[in-house]
């Protein structure tokens, strides 16, 4: 529609209609206008996959959907043209979810190494978060769906999130924090932004006049829709004026009625309010929800080509970290394959939190395997666990809820749960709970043993929890609760208790659940889980298995309960016995591959006795083949690390520097070195990591050679030829950093400015040019707000990680400022 005919239909809207636009109808909705034909925006979570609707208690009760690899592996994959298609392929999955909006990319950068959501985001480096986020963009965008581009903007800890507040210097946040959404402002013409839940120096996202006006619209020219994080918005007037659209979710608890009191009271202006509205019709329009031509329904459609670009992109986005003496890839006569470990038989595919999907299938390494090799030449042993949480206890759970937090009188309402892991939302007991905050639950089911032994019962809860077995208290989550790390923070760390059992007998289980009146975000929620702990034996027989076959594979990593949205890491050790094992199995086979999945770095105690590590990250649906694809060469290891792995946490960039920095301390968390995070960090203090960014092994053998840089003073061109000096055809990513050698403010030894990912022939050349713009010299004077070049020399670096550089000269650059 043309947009004078949108700023006559903004006009023809009452005050009260207008508002109604500036919040959500529900969880994942906008309120429609009837008497206009205005229909309703709908909007759904990413960024690895439309999620649809439907999930709005448990993430994982919506329709099946296509399950793509998390953010980081898309950032390792370093290939511009892959998020491009994923972004695509995306737009239908959103279609297919009847939406409009995908809640994604998520471009927060790795600052530490434990921050919960890394997975999600693409890498510690500003420029390859960037390009990697505008072509997602591009592609969800070309086919009429719009990106909701997050967190803006210093969100890169899950810690009190919700408080926090980052204490971020200009020119850190301008160089490194906001530069994807400039690009995705600038480059990528993002229809729209999520503020971030944490203050930024103090001020909460949402209402941050200087973020969202001064720089965000002022400098940058922003023109779409900027909504909140979901229950992000915390003021009626104070969001509306700094520049926040839209308040999610629904149904409004700052707008409304109480923002048509602040327009008559003269706090919010008629015009302020219409400009908003008219910014939401513009984009119920782009996406043609305003004419609501998509249907509601939602559909799950398990698209052949869908399967193809994830298993694709899987490998694309496998880092091959070490293989001496060439023993990847394998080979099928290789004899028996022993397959161990507790990310073997279970396909750890993403992380945990709003990202998480209900997938069409799930191929674990164990069954790509079989599928290659067939199950007869495979020997099993699972040697260990890596689990957060016992196994999640299932069964007809009956649920008894009470008007009362002390289980008083008769029930007022009874349900039936088949899982012991439930997230409350409103209303409660089909509305029969009147009080959210105070109303108690008594749940009931068995369990039958399947092996005597010693049993865990674990639980975490938002709320206080008891456990019963046969009427005994086993696990007690009341008495001591205390918050901890699980649900968004407002549930307690896990309390296990054990109890022996006997195999073939049945249990009754008793879980008694009262609200805690206290919490911050008003969240009731709890999980139970009952599993048998592996023993000595477990790894004696992951031995023996390892010591049978010809070469041994080790599956360990963490899984979504420990890469999640809510909560950082407490450590990047491999959790449970899991160093144990590969240790173990290292000994008992030489010839044995570790295989990671992590949704970010890990220490690696026995890295110098492995030959071969490949990370694999959480790489979606199809997470077995591609595994298998790679490790039999079928396809490339065609990923390069894009946060660096430092060899212990301490090394990290916000590794043993005080709680001010990391975590965060009286509700603040210092963004103290400033531009130095990620490679810049560990160049700086010569700190040694124990794999560099931008590495990762190839098949083959690359050379880069005969580099010339044309420059006029203001840009600059590189050009250098590439070679593929192996016997096999490959890919590799070309890098290209750039340093002021001459600064007289503190920079970085080198940036990454450009990058290639190219694919060659055996004994194939290629000449690549890298094009610098005057912005890739500069940094940003805080001082005269502007960006500046400083006259003088900058090296001009390419090679093919950060610490591994083949060819350099030096330019000489002239002095230049550039608006902000
Ligand atoms: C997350 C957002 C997400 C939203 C809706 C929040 O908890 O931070 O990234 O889009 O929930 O699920």
């Amino acid at each position: 529609m043309a947009d004078n005919h949108l700023k006559e239909l903004v006009d023809q809207l009452t005050l009260e209609e207008q508002v109604s636009l500036l919040s959500g109808q529900d969880l994942w909705s906008l309120n429609a206008i009837e008497r206009l034909d205005i229909g309703s925006l709908r909007v759904t979570d990413g960024p690895n996959g439309a999620r649809g609707a439907k999930g709005s208690g448990g993430l994982l009760e919506g329709a099946p959907a296509a399950s793509f690899p998390v953010g980081i592996s898309i950032g390792a994959s370093w290939d511009v043209d892959l998020a491009e298609e994923i972004g695509a392929a995306l737009a239908d999955e959103v279609m297919t979810k009847g939406a409009h909006v995908l809640l994604a990319p998520t471009v927060n950068i790795h600052r530490s190494v434990t921050n919960g959501r890394n997975f999600e985001c693409h890498s510690e480096d500003a420029e390859l978060t960037a390009k990697l986020a505008c072509a997602y963009i591009k592609g969800l965008q070309d086919k009429g769906i719009s990106a909701t581009i997050k967190h803006f903007a210093g969100n890169e800890s899950e810690i009190e999130r919700t408080t926090m507040s980052s204490e971020v210097d200009e020119r850190s946040l301008r160089e490194v924090y906001l530069r994807p959404f400039e690009d995705a402002v600038k480059l990528a013409d993002t229809w729209g932004i999520m503020t971030s839940y944490n203050r930024l120096n103090g001020t909460f996202t949402s209402e941050h006049d200087w973020l969202l006006e001064d720089v965000l619209r002022g400098d940058w020219g922003y023109q779409g829709i900027v909504m909140s994080d979901w229950y992000g918005s915390h003021s009626t007037a104070e969001t509306v004026n700094a520049g926040l659209d839209l308040e999610m979710p629904g149904p409004t608890r700052d707008r409304g009625d109480k923002l048509v009191t602040a327009v008559e009271a003269g706090e919010v202006s008629r015009e302020v309010v219409r400009k908003r509205a008219l910014t939401m019709l513009r984009l119920l329009d782009k996406t043609g929800a305003l004419n609501s031509t998509r249907p509601k329904q939602e559909l799950s459609v398990d698209a052949p080509e869908h399967r193809a670009l994830i298993r694709k992109a899987g490998s694309a986005g496998a880092v091959l970290l070490k293989n001496e003496g060439a023993i990847l890839p394998l080979k099928e006569t290789n004899g028996k394959v022993a397959v161990i470990g507790p990310n073997a038989k279970i396909a750890q595919i993403m992380g945990g939190g709003s990202s998480q999907i209900t997938p069409h299938y799930r191929v674990s390494p164990w069954d790509g395997l079989a599928s290659r090799l067939g199950e007869e030449q495979l020997i099993y042993a699972q040697g260990c666990t890596n689990h957060r949480f016992e196994p999640l206890w299932t069964c007809d759970i009956k649920a008894d809820y009470f008007n009362n937090q002390d289980f008083a009188g008769d029930p007022v309402h009874t349900d039936v749960f088949s899982s012991a892991e439930v997230v409350w939302g409103l209303p409660i007991a089909e509305g029969h709970v009147t009080d959210p905050n105070r109303f108690s639950v008594r749940m009931s089911g068995t369990f039958k043993a399947e092996k005597s032994g010693l049993h865990q019962f674990g639980v975490n809860s938002a709320g206080y929890l008891k456990l019963f077995v046969d009427d005994e208290l086993v696990v007690d989550a009341h008495t001591d609760w205390e918050i901890g790390h699980t649900f968004f923070e407002e549930g307690c760390d896990p309390v296990v208790g054990e109890k022996a059992l006997v195999a073939g007998l049945s249990y009754a289980i008793r879980l008694e659940f009262v609200t805690n009146e206290n919490a911050k975000l008003l969240y009731a929620a709890f999980r139970a889980g009952i599993g048998i702990g592996l023993s000595d034996k477990d790894i004696l027989d992951a031995v023996q298995a390892a010591s049978e076959a010809e070469t041994a594979l080790v599956f360990v990593g963490r899984s979504g309960e420990w890469d999640t949205e809510g909560s950082d890491l407490q450590d990047i050790t491999l959790p449970g016995r899991q160093n144990e094992l590969v240790s173990a199995v290292l000994k008992a086979n030489p010839r044995t591959i570790v295989v990671l999945q992590t949704g970010g770095p890990i220490e690696m105690p026995w890295v110098k006795d492995a030959p071969a590590i490949l990370q694999a990250w959480y790489p979606g649906q199809e997470c077995g083949n591609a595994i298998t694809d790679v490790l039999f060469g079928d396809t490339e290891p065609g990923g390069r690390l894009s946060q660096t792995f430092p060899a212990t946490w301490v090394g990290n960039p916000t590794g043993g520097k005080g709680d001010e920095v990391y975590p965060g301390k009286d509700g603040k968390v210092l963004y103290e070195e400033g531009v130095f995070i990620g490679y810049r960090h560990y160049l700086k203090t010569g700190i040694k990591p124990l794999f560099p960014f931008g590495f990762g092994l190839s098949y083959t053998d690359f050379d880069l050679s005969d580099m010339s840089v044309v420059s006029n003073g203001t840009k600059a061109t590189a050009s250098v030829t590439l070679t593929n000096t192996g016997k096999r055809a490959g890919s590799t990513v070309i890098q290209l950093y750039v340093g002021d050698v001459q600064a007289s403010v503190e920079r970085p030894m080198r940036e990454l400015k450009a990058f290639k990912k190219v694919s060659l022939d055996a004994g194939e050349s290629q000449c690549i040019e890298l094009t610098l713009s005057e912005r890739d010299f500069a940094f940003f004077d805080t001082a005269n707000r502007l960006w500046r070049v400083e006259q003088g020399e900058f090296t001009v670096e390419v090679g093919l990680s950060s610490t591994d550089i083949r060819c350099c000269e030096t330019i000489q650059m002239e002095a230049m400022t550039m608006k902000p």
